[in-house]
C-alpha cells in the first residue's frame, strides 16, 4: 500500500496530543493546537511542500505546480475535534493530501497548478462558540466580531490568538480571492452508516446539510427543595426538560428531513441537589438539508419552547450563534470524483451530508467537492469508537491522487 499505513500511523500520532488525559480533546488556540500543528507542517516540508501557520493558526502547505500563475486547487480539513472525538474526523483530509503531494514528490512530478493543503485551525467550534473559522477566513467570511467571543475561562478569540503567536489585524489578509482558487476539495470520513451499510469504500458527496446553532437560556426561580409546594415552583430545569423532548418531537416528525440535538445543558453554578434550579442554559443545533426547512423547523421550536416557558412561568432567552447555508457540490467535480471512483473499477455512490464540513465556506466562491470514506463501527463518529480501515485509507487517498491528477 502507498498510502494507508503511513496515514493511519500519523493519525495516531496526533491523536496522542490532546488536553484531557484518556480521550482525544484538542481545541483551537491552545497548545495542543500548536503541538499538531508543528507535526502537521513537518510532514508538509517533508513532502517538498512550503508550509508554515498563518494568522489564525491554520496550518497551510503549498506545492507548487509546473504553472505558477495557475490558480490554486485547495484541500484540507479540520485538525481540532470534539471532546472525547475519533481520530480521523478532520484529520483523515488533512493527512490524505499530504500524502499525495508525498507521493508526487517521490516522484519528481509536478501537477499543472499549485496545490494548498490547509488544515484548519478551528472546524468544530468547541472552545468560543462559532465555528470554522479558519475556513471562513479564507473564504473572506469570517465576521472580525468573533475576536471578542469568550471561552469558558472568558478569553476573547483576540486574548488567546496574541497568546499562540498568530495576528487578529491580519484577517483580512488571509481571504484568498476567487481568481487565485480554482476549486476546494475535501476529504473526509462519512460519519455516518451509509458506505458502511452498502460495503461501499468511498463515495461522492452531493451536498452538505444546513445548519442553525442557538443557546437558550431559561430563567425560572431557585427556592428549597423541601419547602417550596410543587404548584408554585419555577423549576428552569423541569422547563428545559421538556423544551428539550419539544424540540426532539418536532425533529422526529420530519420524517428525516430534519434533525435536531440539544448536545450542551447546563444549571447555574452546577445546580444543587437541595436546590430547586433557577437558571438553565442549553444549546441547540437544527439541520436540514433544505435551507427553507431548517429555517421553519428553527422558528416552530422556538415558538414550542415559548409556550412551555409560558406554561411554566419561567423566562426564555433564545440567542442565535451561527446559521450556515445548505452547500452543493459542484455537479462537474462530482463528475470529475466518480471518474477517478470507476477508474478503480469501484461503484459510485453518490450521499448527501449531514455533518457539516469547512467545504461549505467556499461554496459559492469556488466549485466544491468532497469525497467520502467508510468508516466503521456503524459509521459512528464524534466518538472514540470511530475507525477507519486501512485499506478505505488507502482507496480514498489514491482516488484522490486520481482526481488532482486529472484535474489537468
Ligand atoms: O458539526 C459538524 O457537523 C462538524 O462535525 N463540525
Ligand atoms: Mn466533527
Ligand atoms: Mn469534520
Amino acid at each position: 500500500m502507498r498510502f494507508g499505513p503511513a496515514i493511519l500511523e500519523r493519525a495516531d500520532a496526533l491523536a496522542a496530543i490532546t488536553e484531557r488525559p484518556g480521550m482525544l480533546a484538542r481545541s483551537y488556540l491552545t497548545p495542543q493546537h500548536r503541538q499538531a500543528g508543528e507535526r502537521i507542517r513537518g510532514w508538509m516540508r517533508e513532502a517538498g511542500m512550503q508550509a508554515e501557520f498563518d494568522a489564525l493558526g491554520n496550518v497551510v502547505g503549498r506545492y507548487e505546480g509546473t504553472n505558477p500563475r495557475a490558480p490554486a486547487v485547495l484541500t484540507g480539513s479540520h485538525m481540532d475535534t470534539v471532546v472525547d472525538a475519533g481520530k480521523y474526523d478532520g484529520l483523515f483530509g488533512v493527512l490524505a493530501p499530504i500524502a499525495c503531494v508525498a507521493d508526487l514528490h517521490a516522484r519528481g512530478k509536478r501537477l499543472p497548478f499549485p496545490l494548498e493543503v490547509v488544515a484548519f485551525g478551528d472546524e468544530e467550534g468547541v472552545r468560543f462558540g462559532t465555528s470554522m473559522m479558519g475556513s471562513k477566513a479564507l473564504a473572506g467570511r469570517l465576521d472580525a466580531a468573533v475576536l471578542e467571543l469568550k471561552d469558558a475561562a472568558g478569553v476573547t478569540v483576540r486574548e488567546a490568538l496574541a497568546a499562540f503567536g498568530g495576528d487578529a489585524g491580519a484577517l483580512a489578509g488571509l481571504r484568498r480571492s476567487r481568481d487565485a482558487i480554482r476549486l476546494y476539495v475535501e476529504t473526509h470520513i462519512e460519519q455516518g452508516p451509509v458506505l458502511l451499510e452498502e460495503g461501499l469504500a468511498v463515495g461522492v458527496v452531493t451536498s452538505i446539510a444546513g445548519s442553525s446553532r442557538a443557546r437558550v437560556g431559561v430563567r425560572g426561580e431557585a427556592g428549597h427543595a423541601g419547602t417550596v409546594p410543587m404548584a408554585m415552583r419555577r423549576d428552569a430545569l423541569a422547563a428545559a426538560c421538556e423544551m428539550v423532548l419539544a424540540l426532539e418531537r418536532h425533529c422526529r416528525a420530519s420524517s428525516g428531513r430534519v434533525v435536531g440535538t440539544v448536545g450542551k445543558l447546563a444549571v447555574a453554578q452546577g445546580g444543587a441537589i437541595n436546590v430547586i434550579p433557577g437558571d438553565v442554559e442549553f444549546t441547540i443545533d437544527v439541520r436540514s438539508g433544505e435551507d427553507a426547512l431548517r429555517r421553519a423547523a428553527v422558528a416552530a421550536i422556538e415558538a414550542a419552547l415559548r409556550e412551555v416557558a409560558a406554561a411554566r412561568g419561567v423566562a426564555l432567552e433564545w440567542t442565535p450563534l451561527q446559521e450556515l447555508a445548505a452547500a452543493p457540490c459542484d455537479p462537474a467535480e462530482q463528475e470529475r470524483l466518480a471518474a477517478a471512483i470507476q477508474a478503480h473499477d469501484l461503484p459510485v455512490r453518490r450521499l448527501p451530508s449531514g455533518a457539516g464540513h469547512d467545504a461549505m465556506q467556499f461554496a459559492g466562491l469556488v466549485p466544491i467537492a468532497m469525497l467520502f470514506v467508510r468508516c466503521g463501527n456503524g459509521g459512528i463518529s464524534h466518538n472514540p469508537r470511530e475507525t477507519l480501515a486501512v485499506e478505505d485509507a488507502e482507496v480514498a487517498t489514491a482516488v484522490l491522487m486520481r482526481y488532482l491528477e486529472s484535474l489537468g
